[in-house]
């Protein structure tokens, strides 16, 4: 069976395209998740996609995603800065992690400068806009190739 994938999307992420886009761009959520999707897709590896703004509900998913994915890309939109109940989450979590962000939190106001999830995350796809999606998909897919070995 191939690996699979859980790309997380947290609050205010499904206002995509319409939400400062600016600082956003003007793709909606649904065009990156088929961006995701499409990259997966050419590594081989299947990919699901929750978005909710409720934490409970995420953190929901990353439990259902223990011996059901073997990585998850997470968004987690501004609970990214103040979570510590999905940091903990993620530490159960026994796969890769990507974090992931449209913008780039450390140029932004001082309170984003602070992830409680990269401590638990292997790394972190951020600034690049809607490319970060087929980046992340792609750090993803070669961090599991290379703990096959
Ligand atoms: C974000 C950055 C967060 O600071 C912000 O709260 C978001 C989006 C990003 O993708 O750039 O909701 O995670």
């Amino acid at each position: 069976m191939s690996a699979t994938i859980l790309l997380l999307s947290g609050p205010n992420l499904n206002l995509l395209g319409e939400r400062e886009p600016d600082i956003y761009g003007t793709e909606s959520l649904a065009d990156h998740v088929a961006t995701a999707l499409a990259e997966a897709g050419r590594h081989g590896l299947g990919l699901e996609a929750f978005q909710s703004n409720y934490e409970g509900e995420l953190i929901e998913a990353i439990h259902a995603a223990r011996g059901n994915h073997d990585a998850i890309i997470i968004n987690a939109g501004a609970f990214s800065h103040t979570s510590w109940a999905i940091h903990d989450a993620l530490a159960a979590f026994e796969g890769k992690v990507v974090e992931l962000h449209l913008s780039n939190p450390a140029a932004r106001e001082p309170f984003r400068h602070t992830s409680v999830i990269a401590p638990v995350a292997d790394g972190a796809i951020v600034g690049f806009g809607g490319l970060g999606y087929a980046l992340a998909v792609d750090a993803a897919a070669r961090l599991l190739t290379s703990s096959k070995h």
